[in-house]
């Protein structure tokens, strides 16, 4: 895509990954995502991050659009994961650069990852400023928002925040601002990046807004490094929704995933789907041979009832069941309701497995798992819709 003004002497320069469908496990089919790149013209020229190694000659024709990438005297690199630095050693090579300049942990990160001796690196503090002609940048240290080494630039002339990660969405689009996009769409990739991404940062989240909130930045524009740019009233709707995305309330929604061997874990999991709604609960049957775990994390973000179901398998759970706690463990959702359900055949260890998986995250469990010898009857079935209301139930008693 072309470069895009954005902002007076503020140009998009970044590339669109339209194929993409896979981000280190983040399912980003059928989207695609972005990477998004900034260009400052002013008395110092300043490029805001890159782009991944692959994409380092789309950057540099972009870039070449605006300005030659010889003038440009800075770069500021908020975030030094490859999808915002993988280009930076063949844009340090041609630009020269008269200073390149990153957080105190970026600066640990980028001798990690490059051979960047020669490099003009200067570690900058937090809060610290930068004049570059007719504007002054403000930096803010945002450790693990994504990676110890994040931070955020403030423009204050121009009102506005390049962000890194924080706020992003993985979607690949023509269009450069979430005002130009639909809006459900635009919701539901902000979901899905902060469940599968930010999720586990959630107390930074909290605490970034609360810093910024304290410095009085007054922002206009948010320049996220993937996905839609935020304007106008989308800044404070996206800094609102981000603020209830980390505080992880409960909602009247529940999320069942399961894999089955003969399908009558499956059938567990319709029964105790009844007894859900009949509480009242918006509910997600979610079979892991047809929902990607990045597809699960972002209905749970929201819900307050998580139940999750095997079969007894050589002693244990199905190996889609396995990956799915594995990958819900590691981003830490708070303040859910769980519960374990499955068949089994001879041995019945698969509800156990999961408990202790469930107990692990910290989730609340307030019913005994329910399990099925081979095929559930009627009076299983039963019990089964019998634990949807208790779960429908408890998670109204939490929510008050
Ligand atoms: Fe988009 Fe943490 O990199």
């Amino acid at each position: 895509m072309k470069p895009v003004e954005i902002l007076k002497d503020i140009f998009w320069v970044g590339t669109v990954d339209w194929e993409r469908r896979n981000f280190h496990g983040y399912s980003t089919s059928p989207r695609g995502t972005t990477y998004n790149s900034f260009l400052l013209k002013d008395e110092k020229v300043t490029l805001f991050d890159t782009v991944p190694q692959a994409d380092a000659s789309k950057l540099l024709c972009n870039i070449a659009q605006v300005v030659e990438p010889e003038k440009i005297d800075y770069i500021v690199v908020n975030h030094v994961e490859m999808d915002h630095s993988g280009a930076l050693p063949r844009i340090v090579e041609r630009v020269k650069p008269e200073k390149i300049f990153c957080s105190k942990m970026g600066l640990r990160a980028l001798k990690a990852h490059f051979d960047c001796e020669s490099w003009p690196i200067e570690a900058v503090e937090s809060g610290g400023s930068l004049n570059i002609g007719k504007r002054n940048l403000t930096f803010v240290e945002a450790r693990m928002l994504h990676w110890p080494d994040s931070m955020l630039t403030y423009i204050a002339e121009d009102k506005t925040l390049i962000c890194n990660d924080a706020f992003g969405q993985n979607w690949a689009t023509s269009e450069r601002f979430a005002d130009q996009v639909d809006r459900s769409e635009l919701y539901r990739q902000l979901v899905r990046y902060y469940a599968n991404i930010v999720l586990p940062y959630s107390p930074i989240v909290e605490k970034t807004i609360a810093t910024i909130g304290a410095m009085g930045l007054d922002i206009n524009y948010i320049l996220p490094d993937h996905g839609l740019l935020l304007r106008g009233e989308d800044v404070a709707w996206v800094i609102e929704k981000y603020q209830e995305f980390a505080a992880q309330k409960p909602a009247m929604k529940a999320v069942l995933t399961y894999d089955t061997m003969w399908k009558s874990t499956e059938k567990m999991a319709h029964a105790i789907a009844d007894g859900l709604v009949e509480e009242g609960l918006t509910v997600r049957i979610m079979d892991l041979k047809a929902n990607d775990h990045t597809d699960i994390m972002e209905e749970l973000l929201e819900a307050g009832v998580v139940c999750v179901g095997s079969p007894t398998h050589n002693n244990g759970i199905l190996p889609k069941v396995a990956d799915m706690l594995t990958y819900m463990k590691g981003l830490k959702p708070q303040n859910k309701i769980g519960c374990a359900f499955g068949s089994y055949g001879w041995s019945g260890e698969s509800v156990k497995v999961i408990n202790e998986s469930l107990e692990q995250m910290g989730m609340e469990l307030p019913c005994a798992p329910v399990k099925a010898l081979y095929v559930p009857k009627h009076e299983v079935l039963a019990q089964c819709v019998e634990l949807g209301r208790s779960l429908g139930q408890a998670v109204k008693a939490k929510i008050g």
